[in-house]
């Protein structure tokens, strides 16, 4: 019997069929359904990818040193709270192990929706694997330590074969993909733990309502806005501009339309919602405790990469990756990192994916511009036209960080091939257009008028196209006032709630035997 393969981030059945039909619409589509296909031959693509990434340096030591390429204001949790979105829009039932090969994939999947189903799988009837014996609170995995700050820290459930990675047994395996994104995600099974302790008796739909909208808020009110350039979200969101209620003023889409539910647009997953591999860091600091910094990849030693139980000491110190209610100083260890800029460099490890995320070909950029074009979308500037915003020179798309030593010397994208003339891979366009706000007074850098639109319309109109998120049911709604900082609901506060949850038996599984511990591996940059 054929063995299933591991889902990918990334690797999505249905994506390769996507219809450029008007009347058929698919889980994947288009949102630029006239605009042609923007041709490249491959091996330009491959020289534009090898540009795009940067060499090897590790960060400034010691690290109250400024690292040129952070981009201040925007957190490094940031980077990975955006990938957690990704797993959970693009969320692919039959890859939860259960379910074979599935040839109706592109017309029986669901509609993509921010409902979680990367947490909580089928639900407790389907998959109670993942649940508390009460059938409410969700499962832990093993205790963490490392982060005095939270001395109930928890990796996420995982297997125990008797040979072989312990692997993730979470609603989308796909959030084991590095340790960031697994300990992510049992953050919030502890703040849906944390819902059903404040709402005590109530049953497993009640405390998954509340605990979506509470996530759907913290997308609306704070994701988006440290991503994409005010004025541009206010656009879409316009009772942000004029200080009403998503009631009082109703968001506004101008391109992203569905007849009957919405789907994902290419447009969006293959381009403009990848510029997150834009902001990923070289090296990550896990926690106060731990001396120094963890490559996020590594050829060899210990790094962050995931699929696999990691050390125990790897508890995660969120206010180390977000903005937490009494934020560290900027200084010394106790430093909140950035994320990288957005802009057209990638980190040099992302260049090297280990084989079980990408078998052939192991640099990203290469594989997202190489997605593209076999996706056939359209040219960057051929979307800002279509959206009546004027395409930006030639001249102006360069290639590289977007740092005051680089910006001036990056080169050309047309000094790379003159087949990019007026004609750039719309990941990338997406990428330099953010790089076009670079200068050193303006931080941070977020997404521009063509990349912001896209991905601001597509998870504002996911939010509207769902008949149960807090927007469509309720958009009065508020999170719960307890919950709140000064009124404010934002990631920090619900990584901050999630902390709280009390420990019980009934709520994580039992340890396992084998006592993975920090030894032997390549220590970290101190
Ligand atoms: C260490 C962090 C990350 C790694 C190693 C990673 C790796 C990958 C890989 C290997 C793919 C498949 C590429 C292909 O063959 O087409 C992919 C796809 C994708 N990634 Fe990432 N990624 C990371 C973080 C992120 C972040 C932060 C975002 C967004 C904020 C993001 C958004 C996407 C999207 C939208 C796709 C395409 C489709 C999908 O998953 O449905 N990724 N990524």
């Amino acid at each position: 019997m054929k063995t299933p393969a591991q889902p990918r981030h990334g690797m999505v059945r249905g994506l390769s069929h996507v219809p450029r039909s008007p009347s058929f619409e698919g889980r994947f589509g288009r949102m630029f359904r006239s605009l042609p296909a923007a041709e490249f031959r491959p091996e330009i693509l491959a020289e534009l990818a090898k540009a795009m990434t940067a060499e090897r340096e590790d960060p400034p030591t010691p690290e109250t040193e400024r690292d040129p390429e952070e981009n201040t204001g925007i957190s490094a949790g940031i980077t990975y709270l955006g990938q957690f979105i990704d797993h959970d829009l693009t969320f692919d039932p039959s890859s939860s192990l259960q379910k074979q090969n599935d040839p109706d994939a592109l017309v029986d999947f669901r509609s993509p929706r921010f409902d979680l189903d990367s947490v909580y799988g089928r639900g407790p009837d389907d998959q109670p694997y993942l649940y508390a014996a009460d059938g409410v609170r969700m499962l832990l995995g093993s205790r963490l330590t490392g982060s005095p700050k939270d001395p109930n820290a928890r990796d996420v459930p995982r297997s125990n074969p008797a040979a072989g990675p312990k692997r993730a047994i979470i609603g989308d395996p796909r959030n084991d993909e590095n340790v960031i994104v697994a300990q992510l995600h049992a953050v919030f099974l502890r703040f849906h733990n944390r819902v059903a302790e404040r709402l005590q008796g109530a049953d497993f739909e009640t405390v998954q309502r509340f605990v979506r909208w509470h996530y759907q808020w913290v997308v609306l009110h704070d994701f988006l806005p440290t991503i994409v350039e005010t004025e541009t979200l206010q656009d879409v969101l316009p009772h942000l501009k004029n200080g009403t209620t998503l009631a009082a003023d109703p968001p506004r889409l101008r391109f992203f339309r569905w007849r009957n539910e919405p789907f994902i647009p290419v447009e969006f997953s293959v381009a403009a919602y990848r510029f997150g591999h834009s902001m990923v860091r070289p090296q990550y600091r896990l926690n106060t405790t731990l001396p120094g910094r963890f490559d996020i990849f590594a050829k060899s030693g210990l790094d962050l990469a995931g699929f696999r139980e990691y050390p125990r000491e790897f508890a995660i110190d969120w206010s180390l990756f977000f903005r937490m209610q009494a934020p560290p100083k900027d200084v010394g260890k106790e430093r909140l990192q950035p994320a990288y800029k957005i802009d057209s460099s990638l980190v040099n490890p992302l260049a090297l994916l280990p084989a079980i995320e990408a078998p052939s070909i192991p640099v990203l950029a290469h594989r997202n511009l190489l997605r593209g074009l076999s996706m056939g979308l359209p040219s960057g500037q051929s979307v800002a036209r279509r959206m009546g915003v004027d395409p930006i020179e030639d001249e102006h798309l360069r290639v590289g960080k977007a740092t005051e030593r680089n910006s001036a010397t990056n080169v050309i994208l047309t000094d790379i091939s003159a087949e990019f003339g007026h004609n750039a891979p719309l990941w990338f366009y997406i990428l330099a257009e953010a790089q076009q706000q670079f200068r050193t007074d303006v931080t941070p850098i977020r997404l521009g008028p063509v990349g912001g639109r896209i991905v601001a319309e597509v998870l504002v109109g996911l939010l509207l196209g769902d008949r149960h998120s807090f927007l469509s049911m309720n958009p009065e709604w508020r999170p719960f006032d307890d919950f709140t900082r000064h009124g404010q609901f934002a990631i920090g506060d619900f990584v901050a709630r999630a902390l709280e949850a009390r420990e019980s038996p009934q709520t994580h599984v039992a340890e396992t035997a084998a006592e993975p511990v920090l030894a032997g591996g390549r220590r970290a940059t101190p």
